[in-house]
């Protein structure tokens, strides 16, 4: 990644995205996902807000789920640049539904309303769940028969695309707008955000320029996405991260007092523990405690990425099962 930003260092190029290489960077996007449109920005919490901004109203809400991103950890960026209500939805497993979709229409046409306009699911979700294409196309069926717009948030699309198996543009296909990440799947900072459909209002190059996100030397973003798209790179970065997901879930699943929290489809693994061990766990490792119960347990988030390895995950593995198996040894005792 670093070679592909200083290649693009030599000589001059023209600014704000008018130099070749962030030209051709767009133009191989679009034949990815199949989208009408590419804008490159430094992060992914840019690419939501300018991906939403191309599908609001001032008076329009979007739907979510309460874990999403969107709304948990992105300090309100939509709210305050957007102005937008976020209609939030619980969910078992990260994925909104049809179902949990409708259940905030009630105030479609309600003067007195925040409008529904979107819906915004992330793929992969917060919570490592992966919708289905089967899932996806039930969304967008719903978002057609009530005249919604469907926004993926796209920051590890990469790596539910290696775990469906499918294409960027079969998932993209479901969406109005979205986002592709790259800084999370070996890139330095760089997403993109896609514009599919004809009906999405045209302008988001002023948009990105408003939202502060137009790079003047963008030739160093494309230079990254270039990098992810040669030889599929992006591809071989999220199958490594979610196959050493898939390595330390299979071998912490039988381990005693943890259990997986969620299904693992991606490069998540949330599993639940006895807080004790997480904090014992803690000294050596950094991960996130996700929630903490009242019965001493808690659910903990552990992330693979690119350039996790075997001994990595192995050694992590071992800490794991010392940790879990003193607990369980410990609590036997009389
Ligand atoms: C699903 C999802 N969307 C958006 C973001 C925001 O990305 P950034 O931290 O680059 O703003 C993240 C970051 O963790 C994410 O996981």
């Amino acid at each position: 990644m670093l070679a592909a930003i200083g290649a693009a260092n030599g000589g001059d190029a023209t600014a704000y995205g008018a130099d070749d290489l962030s030209q051709r960077a767009v133009a191989r996007l679009c034949e990815l996902a199949g989208a009408r449109e590419a804008y490159l920005v430094f992060n992914g919490t840019a690419a939501n807000v300018l991906g939403l901004s191309l599908l609001l109203r001032p008076f329009d809400a979007v739907i979510c789920a309460e874990t999403s991103h969107l709304n948990v950890d992105e300090c309100g960026a939509a709210e305050r640049v957007l102005g937008c209500k976020l209609l939030t939805v619980p969910t078992p497993d990260g994925k909104l539904t049809p179902r949990l979709v409708e259940s905030r229409l009630d105030g479609l046409g309600d003067q007195h309303r925040a409008q529904p306009r979107v819906v915004q699911i992330a793929q992969l979700t917060e919570l490592g769940t992966c919708y289905s294409l089967a899932e996806l196309a039930e969304l967008r069926a719903c978002c057609d028969a009530n005249g919604l717009f469907c926004y993926i948030d796209g920051a590890r699309l990469a790596n539910a695309a290696a775990h469906l198996g499918c294409s960027v543009a079969d998932i993209a296909g479901c969406a109005d707008v979205l986002s592709f990440g790259g800084t999370k799947n070996g890139a330095l900072a760089v997403e993109a955000v896609l514009v599919m459909g004809d009906e999405v209002a045209t302008g988001g190059v002023f948009q990105r320029k408003q939202l502060m996100h137009l790079a003047s030397k963008m030739r160093f973003l494309a230079a990254q996405l270039t990098a992810l798209l040669d030889g599929e790179l992006w591809l071989a970065n999220a199958r490594q991260a979610n196959a050493m997901a898939k390595r330390l879930a299979s071998a912490v699943e039988p381990l005693p007092g943890i259990r997986l929290r969620y299904p693992m489809q991606g490069n998540g693994v949330f599993a639940e523990i006895g807080q004790q061990q997480a904090a014992t766990l803690q000294r050596d490792w950094d991960f996130h405690v996700w929630s903490a119960a009242a019965d001493g347990t808690c659910v903990v988030r552990w992330m693979t990425a690119f350039d996790t390895t075997e001994a990595e995950v192995d050694a992590f593995t071992a800490a794991i099962r010392d940790a879990t198996v003193s607990r369980e040894t410990n609590s036997s005792r009389p």
